[in-house]
Parts: C-alpha cells; sequence; structure tokens
C-alpha cells in the first residue's frame, strides 16, 4: 500500500526569526457561509490555503456560487447560488459546513443540508443550532440524515443558548441578517471571530452589534453588499508556533497577530518561564530554558484559555520541570493525541477530561500518527524538540487548519520535509 503523505522531521535544532500569521480559519469559514447572503462580488484578503477553505469553496460552488484563490485571497460571488443543491456528500464532510444553514435560510427561507462531520473529538452535536432556529419560527425536521429547514415563517426573536457554542452563535447571527425584525441572541460566544464575522456582515451593510459580549443584537436589513475584507488573524496558528519555540527552543517572532485575540494563551508561556515581548501586532518569545509546569490548566470559552490550544500546551509541558494537570472542558475526547506522545516517553495520564502531564526532560523521537488537527499540531511540537528523526502520519488532519506548516517551520529553522 502506497503510504500517504507524511511529515520526516529532525528535531532538537532551534527555531529562530520572522512569520507572517495568516487570516484565521475559524473567521474565514463563517465569512465564506455568509457571503451565500450576498450577491455582490466579495474578496476575503490573506486567506489560508488549508483544506477546510477548499471544502467551503467547494459547497459555494456546488450550490452554483463562483469562489476560487486569487493569489493569497478568496474570491466569491453567490449571486446564481441555489440551495437545492447543496451536496451532501460535500457537506457531510466537514464540521464548518453548519455554517451554511444560517445564510441559507436568510436568503432562500428553505434549506435541506446533511449532518456535517469534523474531526474526531467528540460528538459534535447540533441542537442549539436547531433549537435557536426553531425559536426564530424555523420549521427543522430531521430526515434520514438530513436536516430540513422551513423558513418560510423565519423572523426575529430572542434566543438563550444553554451553552456559548461558538457555531450556533454564528448561524443564529447570520440567519437573522436578512430577517425582518430584530434577532437578540443570549448567551453568545465571545471568540474574536464572532466579532470578525460581526465586523464581515456590518462591512456588507448589515446591522449587529455586540458581538465580544454575551448578548448580540441583530437588526434585519433588506440586502448584503460586497468588497474586499481582511479578516482577523489566528490566534491559534500563532499559538501553535510560539508553543513549537518554546519546545524546542530558540527566539521567534509572529507578525500580523493580536496578542489581545490570545492574552490566555500568551500569559501561559510567561507562567512556563519564558520570556515575552509584544506590540499591537505581533508577538516575539524566547526560549532557552526548559519550561516550568503549570499547575493547572482549563479550557474554556473565550475569554478562557482556548480548546484548540489545548493539546499544543500539553505537549510543551511534556517536557516540564515538574508536573501539571490539563483540564478539556469543551470536547468529549479531545486527549486521542497523548498515546503518541507517550510513544516518545511522556509521562501522562488521562482519565476522562482530565491529563495528569509529568514532565520529563526529553521525548525521543518516533513514527506518530495525527488523529485530529490540533493533536497533529501537538505531534509536530514534540517532534521538533525531540533530538533525531520523527515521522507524522495522518498529515491530511494538519493540513486542515495549518497551511504547509512544514513551509513555514523551515522558515523558522526546522529540518523537516513532507513526503
Ligand atoms: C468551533 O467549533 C471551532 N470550529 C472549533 O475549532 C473550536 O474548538 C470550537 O468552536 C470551540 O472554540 C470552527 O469554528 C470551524 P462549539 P464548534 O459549538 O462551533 C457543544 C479547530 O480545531 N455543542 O463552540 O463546533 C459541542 O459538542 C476546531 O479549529 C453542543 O452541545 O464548537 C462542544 O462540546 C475544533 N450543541 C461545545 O459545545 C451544539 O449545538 C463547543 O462547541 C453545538 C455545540
Amino acid at each position: 500500500m502506497v503510504r500517504m503523505e507524511h511529515l520526516v522531521i529532525n528535531g532538537g535544532r532551534k527555531l529562530s526569526g520572522i512569520l507572517e500569521i495568516k487570516s484565521a480559519k475559524n473567521s474565514v469559514l463563517p465569512i465564506i457561509a455568509c457571503c451565500i447572503m450576498s450577491k455582490e462580488d466579495i474578496l476575503i484578503k490573506n486567506s489560508p490555503k488549508i483544506s477546510d477553505v477548499n471544502n467551503m469553496l467547494n459547497i459555494i460552488r456546488s450550490i452554483g456560487g463562483k469562489a476560487k484563490f486569487d493569489g493569497n485571497d478568496v474570491y466569491i460571488n453567490c449571486r446564481e447560488v441555489n440551495p437545492v443543491l447543496v451536496d451532501s456528500n460535500l457537506t457531510g464532510g466537514i464540521r464548518s459546513s453548519i455554517f451554511i444553514l444560517g445564510p441559507i435560510l436568510g436568503r432562500f427561507r428553505r434549506a435541506r443540508i446533511s449532518y456535517p462531520g469534523g474531526c474526531d473529538i467528540g460528538l459534535r452535536p447540533i441542537d442549539l443550532h436547531i433549537s435557536g432556529l426553531k425559536t426564530l419560527n424555523v420549521d427543522v425536521s430531521e430526515q434520514s440524515g438530513m436536516i430540513v429547514c422551513d423558513g418560510g415563517n423565519l423572523s426575529g426573536g430572542v434566543v438563550n443558548l444553554d451553552f456559548p457554542s461558538v457555531g450556533a452563535t454564528e448561524n443564529l447571527m447570520m440567519a437573522g441578517v436578512l430577517t425582518k425584525g430584530r434577532t437578540v441572541i443570549r448567551n453568545a460566544a465571545r471568540e474574536p471571530e464572532i466579532i470578525d464575522l460581526q465586523n464581515f456582515i456590518n462591512f456588507l451593510g448589515g446591522n449587529v452589534a455586540g458581538a465580544g459580549s454575551d448578548t448580540i443584537v441583530v437588526n434585519g436589513v433588506g440586502k448584503l453588499g460586497g468588497g474586499a475584507y481582511n479578516p482577523v488573524s489566528d490566534r491559534i496558528v500563532a499559538g501553535t508556533y510560539l508553543a513549537a519555540c518554546a519546545a524546542a527552543g530558540g527566539d521567534v517572532t509572529l507578525t500580523n497577530v493580536k496578542p489581545n485575540t490570545f492574552y490566555s494563551v500568551i500569559e501561559k508561556f510567561a507562567r512556563a518561564g519564558f520570556s515575552l515581548k509584544e506590540t499591537n501586532s505581533s508577538v516575539r518569545i524566547i526560549a532557552s530554558t526548559r519550561p516550568k509546569a503549570i499547575r493547572k490548566i482549563e479550557t474554556q470559552p473565550f475569554p478562557g484559555f482556548p480548546t484548540d490550544m489545548q493539546a499544543q500546551m500539553t505537549a510543551l509541558l511534556s517536557l516540564a520541570d515538574g508536573s501539571s494537570i490539563m483540564v478539556e472542558n469543551l470536547f468529549e475526547s479531545r486527549f486521542k493525541y497523548t498515546m503518541q506522545l507517550i510513544k516518545m516517553g511522556a509521562d501522562i495520564t488521562v482519565k476522562d477530561r482530565v491529563a495528569m502531564i509529568k514532565g520529563v526532560k526529553e521525548l525521543s523521537p518516533a513514527v506518530l500518527r495525527a488523529d485530529d488537527l490540533r493533536g497533529g499540531a501537538a505531534l509536530v511540537i514534540a517532534a521538533l524538540s525531540a533530538k533525531g528523526v520523527s515521522e507524522i502520519d495522518g498529515l491530511h488532519h494538519i493540513d486542515r487548519g495549518y497551511c504547509k506548516i512544514e513551509d513555514d517551520l523551515k522558515s523558522l529553522g526546522a529540518d523537516i520535509v513532507r513526503k
């Protein structure tokens, strides 16, 4: 059997240099879906060329829209979109396909999509999306794996989310944009990508306020326009590369970042004993010592420590001088990658949503397998620190959220190739 693409990393080398961070995957994905509600030309600047984005562009094209990369930007025009064309093979593939539900309902008042796919990190239910739409008078039925929505009576309303779900907040924001009346979302998610979606909707002529707080208010407008928009940069990719430098050692500066979108991550590196220098658009980390342990970290909705940095931080703490505890409060099974770290000599015990991490002086290289996006990133971080040659299979998981991760790391001095 031909081996799939994999990474070969000769670790134990320090990283140094400057790297520019691109627009955030978890901002670009809902923004692409939001374009369904406009008939005008839209350009999404500095977009990451990652498979989740390409999959979303395929979904837009499959329903009659124009969508393609134009250099580093994504060009979209949804004038000819026809919702009847939604291809369940495409939407079943990625979690973010659920984001098209709100925009399609907002523009066409009817939608039929398959249940979304996504990473194997938990059940990934969509009950909050569905119950929120029902509160906005959408008739939702689930027929043999398909979600069928009749939005003929879609109207403004007040949705109280049981949990500040990022996706449900975004879907309901978008469902209200072209809907007569006022839609209020309480206990809304407060992530920076939610603020970015509000800014994008308002940039196109919508009327949304409150993103970043726990209450978002959407006043319906008649239509949306077009233009070129620069999404917020990717705080998780930035945090990943800070962790890579912290684990391998060195001196790395990340540009085109907004430190205030990931202070809860930056302060953990400071607590682990690293020196960090920030401007309002860059973060520099200088790593010359073994990380200190951090007694306990719990993942939380924003502004808490993000679940999407849990694996990367655990990989770093597996090298710490002391023991740390990592608690994963967002997803049911987001510690699979620790089995691979244990193959490298890490001393980690996982029980349900808690990982006890007893730091070891160094990890040994190994042949590893990524099972999900951020777990894969954690293996890259570990392999960069381990003296000798590691290999990482399951590269397609990593490619979902990192654009040519080997090129970024090579530019910082890592000995890494895709084979
Ligand atoms: C978004 O996923 C991100 N994905 C995830 O990033 C991120 O981990 C997550 O938010 C939390 O920050 C995108 O933005 C494309 P949620 P989403 O709805 O919207 C439960 C990555 O690595 N829940 O906030 O799916 C759910 O099961 C990815 O880039 C319900 O119970 O996250 C989970 O336990 C991974 N019912 C929790 O809420 C629902 O209807 C958080 O989910 C929806 C969610």
